[in-house]
């Protein structure tokens, strides 16, 4: 058992950690990728409204279950209530969302490990290693292997080291970073030639596009995903949160800077498409839709990058390089979520679970590479489409309806002691018992229709 429970050291240090959580492939890679496949500007606005309706209530839901039960979520959900059977239903879903975060972190890796590998190939594209570079830029086993093997063992290097220590300290030093390569990339892109098209696209809705449910859907699992909900990671986080906090006001301090850099993200991919076109480049997949996911990131920006000339190698350098600090921040709050349990319950240093939590994850990573066409897939649907939006609707049946409310309210007073005057308690208890789980279950249901 842990003597001290660590704590985050600073509220800007809890910010730039949850914030770097928050931030991750998700907003840089997903939501462009989103916007792309969806109706563009339509897209964006449903994506804003969700986002405030449904992902951020769920937010301070699993922030405030991991202040008060200060611990690892599968026992989180079981102090919520006395009764036997509600306990012992919350570790079952306490263990669901351990295994999906594992799973989440293994597809987590492989990616990383793409994005990795094109940020040493622009780098070595300096320097001028042809053979090296095509291997970098090959889709092969072992390439991924190895790369998905480093940024494990760079995920795992962080999160041995502790809250502060490790995750604190490295957010704190990344997510600057982050922001600042994002403006800057973002502002370059938008003087390239055809840039302004893209623009047009993202900013102008396409009204017709909301007739479609399949708008929503991906609407709701991106602003989950992309807020870290459904597999305890903000339930952990929180229960490293100094209890002089209030968790409205922070959580909606992360959920904006979450929304801001997605919305940023949007503004240097649409457009770079559109000045990718502009030079000739096919932008369209075989459906006459725009390009989105891998072909987006690996084929038609590199595209631009080559185009562009000089530039456009610091600018390939720059883009993988932010990509790669944006996923590191957000694969070490996912490990969090197993290795506190590790610790917790297994008497183990943080060293030796760390390594022994993150090496399993990485044996499902390569299980996986080497199965790619059918586990992949598999696996993001299972994780990121399913299980994100179940379990968060379950966090909140028991925010609404398990934890008494006295005690609710005893614990978002730590850090608000006014809030029980306050609009947001006004409306939110209410607001996470009936209408969070009942729209959740809506578009839940849309899944299978
Ligand atoms: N929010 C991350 C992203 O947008 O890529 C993904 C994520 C991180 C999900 C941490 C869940 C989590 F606990």
């Amino acid at each position: 058992m842990t003597a001290v429970r660590s704590q985050f050291n600073s509220r800007i240090g809890f910010i730039m950690a949850a914030a770097g959580s928050a931030v991750g492939l998700g907003n840089i890679w997903g939501f462009p990728t989103q916007v792309a496949s969806n109706g563009g500007a339509a897209f964006v606005l449903v994506y804003l409204i969700l986002t405030f309706l449904l992902a951020y209530p769920v937010l301070i839901v699993e922030m405030t279950i991991g202040r008060y039960a200060q611990s690892n979520v599968v026992s989180a959900l079981s102090k919520l209530s006395d009764n036997k059977i509600a306990a012992n239903f919350g570790y079952g879903i306490g263990l669901y969302a351990i295994i999906v975060a594992c799973l989440m972190l293994s597809f987590y890796a492989i990616i990383s490990g793409w994005l990795f590998a094109h940020l040493i190939g622009s780098l070595s594209s300096i320097i001028g290693f042809p053979d090296f570079e095509t291997w970098l830029y090959e889709n092969t086993v072992s390439r991924n292997l190895i790369f998905a093997a480093i940024f494990a063992t760079l995920t795992i290097y962080v999160v041995a080291k502790g809250i502060e220590k490790g995750i604190e300290k490295w957010s704190k030093t990344l997510m600057p970073i982050l922001l600042i390569i994002l403006v800057l990339l973002a502002g370059y892109t938008l003087t390239l030639p055809g840039a302004l098209a893209g623009v047009r696209v993202y900013l102008l809705p396409d009204f017709s596009s909301l007739a479609n449910p399949s708008i929503y859907i991906n609407a709701l699992g991106q602003s989950f995903f992309s807020l870290s909900l459904g597999i305890g990671g903000m339930i952990v986080y929180g229960s490293y949160l100094s209890k002089n906090e209030s968790i409205p006001k922070i959580g909606a301090t992360v959920a904006l800077f979450d929304v801001l850099i997605a919305f940023l993200a949007g503004l240097l991919i649409i457009p770079a498409l559109y000045a990718a076109l502009h030079y000739g480049a096919n932008i369209y997949d075989a459906n006459g839709l725009l390009t989105s996911g891998e072909s987006l990131i690996f084929e038609v920006l590199p595209i631009l990058f080559d185009i562009i000339g000089t530039s456009g190698i610091i600018v390939s350098i720059l883009f993988f390089f932010l990509l790669s600090i944006a996923a590191l921040t957000s694969a070490i709050s996912i490990l969090e979520v197993p290795v506190s349990l590790v610790i917790e319950t297994q008497n183990l240093t943080r060293r030796k679970a760390t390594l022994l939590t993150g090496g399993a994850v990485f044996c499902v990573s390569a299980i996986t590479i080497i199965n790619f066409d059918i586990l992949f897939p598999l696996i993001l649907d299972f994780t990121t489409k399913y299980s994100i939006t179940l379990i968060s609707a379950i966090f909140c049946i028991y925010v609404g309806w398990i934890w008494k409310r006295t005690n609710l309210l005893k614990e978002l007073q730590r850090g608000s002691s006014d809030i029980s005057n306050s609009l947001f308690w006004k409306i939110w208890p209410n607001y996470v018992k009936f209408v969070c789980p009942v729209l959740i279950a809506l578009i839940f249901t849309q899944f299978f229709v």
